[in-house]
Order: C-alpha cells, then sequence, then structure tokens
C-alpha cells in the first residue's frame, strides 16, 4: 500500500519557481497496476522520482506500508531504493558493456546474495521475460531496443520488489514489443502482486492498467478505465 499525501517538489529555475508536483495525494492498494498520463514537462518523471526515493519533496510525504519516507534517515532510504523498488526508465540505466546477466545480477550483488544463486536467478528473470538463452551473455550494446528493456524489467524483478516504477517503458520501442512489455508488467501485477506505477504516453498501455491518473501542471486527477477483469470478460 503506498499512501502518498500532498506531495509538493518545486524547483528555482533562474528569478522563477515552477512546480511539477503540486499538492498530490493518491492512495495505491498492493498489486495495482496503475498509469499516469500527461504531456512532456508536466511533471511525470519528478513525481516517480519522489515515489523511487531518487530525490526529495518540498513539502508533503509518501508512505510505503504504513512507513514514511520522510522519516527514513539516508541509509534507510538507499536500502528502500534496492530492496523494495525496482526502476524501469526509457532510458534502460543498464551497464552498456556487462552482458545481459551481469546486468541483471547487479542488484541482487547489492543485496548480499551469493554468486551462484545470483547467476541462477538471474538466467531464470531473462528467460520470464523472453530473453533467448544465447543472449544472455551479450553485451547490452549488442541488444536492441526491446531486447534491453526486457533485461531492464528483469533487473528490475531482481530483489522482488513490492513497487515497480517504469518511466515511458515503452517509449522507444515498436508497438508489437511495447504490446509484450505490457503484458509482462500487467502478468507481474497480477502473479506477485506487485504494485505498478507507469508513466507512459502510449494509450493501449494506459487502457490496460487497474487505475489511470492524468498529471496536468503538477495536479493530479484520476480518470475512469475499464477494469481489465470486466474486459476480460467481456464478449468479443
Ligand atoms: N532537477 C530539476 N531542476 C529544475 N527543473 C526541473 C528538474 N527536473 C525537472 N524539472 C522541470 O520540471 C518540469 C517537469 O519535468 P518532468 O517531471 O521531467 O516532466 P515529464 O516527465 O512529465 O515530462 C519541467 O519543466 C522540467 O524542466
Ligand atoms: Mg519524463
Amino acid at each position: 500500500m503506498i499512501e502518498v499525501k500532498n506531495l509538493v517538489r518545486t524547483f528555482n529555475s533562474g528569478d522563477r519557481t515552477i512546480k511539477p508536483v503540486n499538492d498530490v495525494s493518491f492512495e495505491l492498494e498492493q498489486g495495482t497496476l496503475a498509469s499516469i498520463v500527461g504531456k512532456s514537462g508536466s511533471g511525470k518523471s519528478t513525481l516517480l522520482s519522489l515515489l523511487g526515493a531518487l530525490d526529495k519533496p518540498t513539502s508533503g510525504d509518501v508512505a510505503v506500508n504504513g512507513v514514511s519516507l520522510a522519516s527514513m534517515p539516508d541509509a534507510k532510504l538507499t536500502q528502500y531504493r534496492r530492496r523494495d523498488i525496482g526502476f524501469v526508465f526509457q532510458q534502460f540505466n543498464l551497464i552498456p558493456n556487462l552482458s545481459a546477466v551481469d546486468n541483471v545480477m547487479l542488484p541482487m550483488e547489492f543485496a548480499g546474495m551469493r554468486k551462484a544463486a545470483r547467476l541462477q536467478r538471474a538466467k531464470e528473470l531473462l528467460e520470464q521475460v523472453q530473453l533467448v538463452p544465447e543472449k544472455h551473455d551479450r553485451r547490452i550494446n549488442r541488444l536492441s531496443g526491446g531486447e534491453q528493456q526486457r533485461v531492464a524489467i528483469a533487473r528490475a524483478l531482481a530483489n522482488e520488489p513490492k513497487l515497480i516504477l517504469a518511466d515511458e517503458p515503452t517509449g522507444n520501442l515498436d508497438e508489437q514489443t511495447g504490446d509484450h512489455i505490457i503484458e509482462l508488467l500487467s502478468a507481474l501485477c497480477r502473479d506477485h502482486n506487485t504494485t505498478i506505477l507507469v508513466v507512459t504516453h502510449d494509450r493501449a498501455l494506459a487502457n490496460k492498467t487497474d487505475r489511470r491518473f492524468r498529471l496536468q501542471q503538477g495536479r493530479l486527477t484520476e480518470e475512469p478505465v475499464r477494469n481489465r477483469a470486466t474486459a476480460a470478460a467481456a464478449p468479443v
């Protein structure tokens, strides 16, 4: 369960103050797949950074399973970022000259897992995201965009995070690959009770989520979506 309360983030640019996150409040039940849509510059990435403790709010707070981020000392925040959250960004944030499997093993190394266990789990995760085994040892910069995004998702899953924050995960991908990434995120929510918050420009993706939010000049509103269960049950 995530509770976001009156979150504000301001930036000073020159003699101007901008407020890309302006009094944002919402709650997400565990296991929800939610999307945030909004124009470029509307504050989506800023909001995700606050939820992922990559940045600190000007005011307001985020509570994860009842624990407030504002009250956490920096060491705890680092732990929260590494253990409780999986990040999937458009730019992949992978290490380009390491292999796919080494990239996926990295968060598990931070978490103190032994090497043999890390290797086994990394290979399982790469299979789960359907990266063919012969590409597991290939360097990231020799994989396609879709393959890199699969590796990024596998890496985000490494420590079984309760929350996945995805910033335009299908942005660089062709439609078919994007669809596959959506299916993958959706299955994760279902099978692992993972909460996923995904920022997207992709209408198809936004329509497949349980809840959809819109950010407009720092203000968040919720929009109705067709419930996934209802959509699946509806006759074609
Ligand atoms: N670190 C920063 N310092 C100053 N301004 C920033 C910073 N990060 C984001 N901004 C500004 O905040 C606004 C929202 O940015 P962002 O959250 O990246 O929007 P989005 O992800 O919706 O495109 C933009 O005007 C951007 O220039
Ligand atoms: Mg952004």
